[in-house]
């Protein structure tokens, strides 16, 4: 047990705040039973009162305690991917209070498997909630440097623990109501599920903000742009301008990332990418659209909101 998951856990079990690597994104942690806690949580990330956060927890058997109800599905996909990059929503038990829920009779629920963030559970003994550790609206951090820039003074300590491996978040599955829906796509994609479970569609979607237009983005305006287009857009560039693209550079573009041809490798870039060409300097961003072929789902999804 490392001397700052000890300081940290002290940190957390006084009302603080703690930034912590997951596998996913890194996290801002607080106690998910601590009303004072969570009210400083959300003033910090400055997210709206009704909107929910992930509680994470250090097994399924202590994260299902949280819930009323663990259905047959729920327990199959804790089985298959936890600990690991899944949340499940799930009718709440009277653990999840509405500081936690934003006053939704649900709670998202998540068993991470980054050896700090286990290491944090097990030593703080209670669960934690931990939205992605930027301000409402911004891109998730993959480093404990991007904490450090989105947050500063305003959380207690943050973890060092390396560049996040998925590096977006987490897949989320309700399972709340009477169909599995699938709420947000991540490294744990719609055909990982389907081999366990059958996802339906819900018309009356619950409140959250991964499903808002607009999130995770950069303050450049952003464009998607299919790659047969993408040369005539370049040469239509008037301003200074950067380009995330998977060809080699342009030299008629001021600032240009390559991109791999993996999604796997192409999520871990995704929001450090996104904050380089964020800080360039330019006037717009141009991002060179995926392939429309399975595996790329979440890169899209990301892509999508931030180019809203
Ligand atoms: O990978 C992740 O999930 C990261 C790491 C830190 O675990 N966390 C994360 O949290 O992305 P956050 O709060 O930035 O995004 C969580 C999403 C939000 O869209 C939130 O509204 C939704 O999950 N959510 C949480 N509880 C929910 C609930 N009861 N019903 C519906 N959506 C919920
Ligand atoms: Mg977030």
């Amino acid at each position: 047990m490392s001397k700052e998951v000890r300081r940290a856990a002290e940190i957390l079990g006084r009302g603080g705040l703690v930034a912590f690597p997951t596998e996913t994104v890194y996290g801002l942690g607080a106690d998910a039973s601590s009303e004072k806690a969570m009210a400083r949580l959300y003033r910090v990330k400055g997210r709206p009162a009704d909107h929910p956060v992930i509680v994470h927890f250090a097994s399924s058997d202590e994260a299902f305690k949280w819930a009323s109800e663990v259905s047959e599905e729920a327990k199959l996909l804790a089985e298959r991917f936890w600990p690991g990059p899944l949340t499940l929503i799930l009718k709440r038990s009277d653990r999840a209070k509405d500081f936690v829920t934003g006053g939704q009779p649900s709670v998202g629920v998540r068993v991470p498997s980054h050896p700090i963030a286990r290491e944090l559970l097990n030593e703080f003994g209670k669960p934690i909630a931990a939205p992605s550790a930027n301000r409402f609206g911004r891109v998730s951090p993959t480093t404990a440097a991007h904490v450090r820039e989105d947050l500063g003074a305003d959380v207690d300590l943050v973890l060092e623990g390396g560049p996040s491996e998925v590096g977006i978040e987490s897949t989320i599955v309700d399972l709340s109501g009477g169909v599995a829906v699938l709420l947000r796509p991540g490294k744990i994609s719609k055909d990982d599920l389907q081999k366990i479970i059958s996802l339906g569609k819900s018309d009356a979607s619950p409140r959250h903000s991964g499903g808002m237009e607009k999130h995770y983005a950069p303050r450049t305006p952003a464009r998607l742009v299919p790659t047969h287009e993408l040369d005539k857009e370049i040469s239509k560039l008037k301003a200074r301008a950067a380009v995330l693209a998977f060809s080699r550079p342009d030299e008629r573009v001021d600032f240009w990332l390559r991109m791999p041809r993996d999604p796997a490798a192409y999520a871990q870039k995704l929001y450090a990418a996104l904050r380089e060409l964020d800080g360039a300097n330019c006037d717009s961003i141009l991002i060179e659209a995926p392939p429309a072929e399975s595996g790329w789902e979440a890169v899209l999804d990301r892509l999508r909101k931030a180019t809203a």
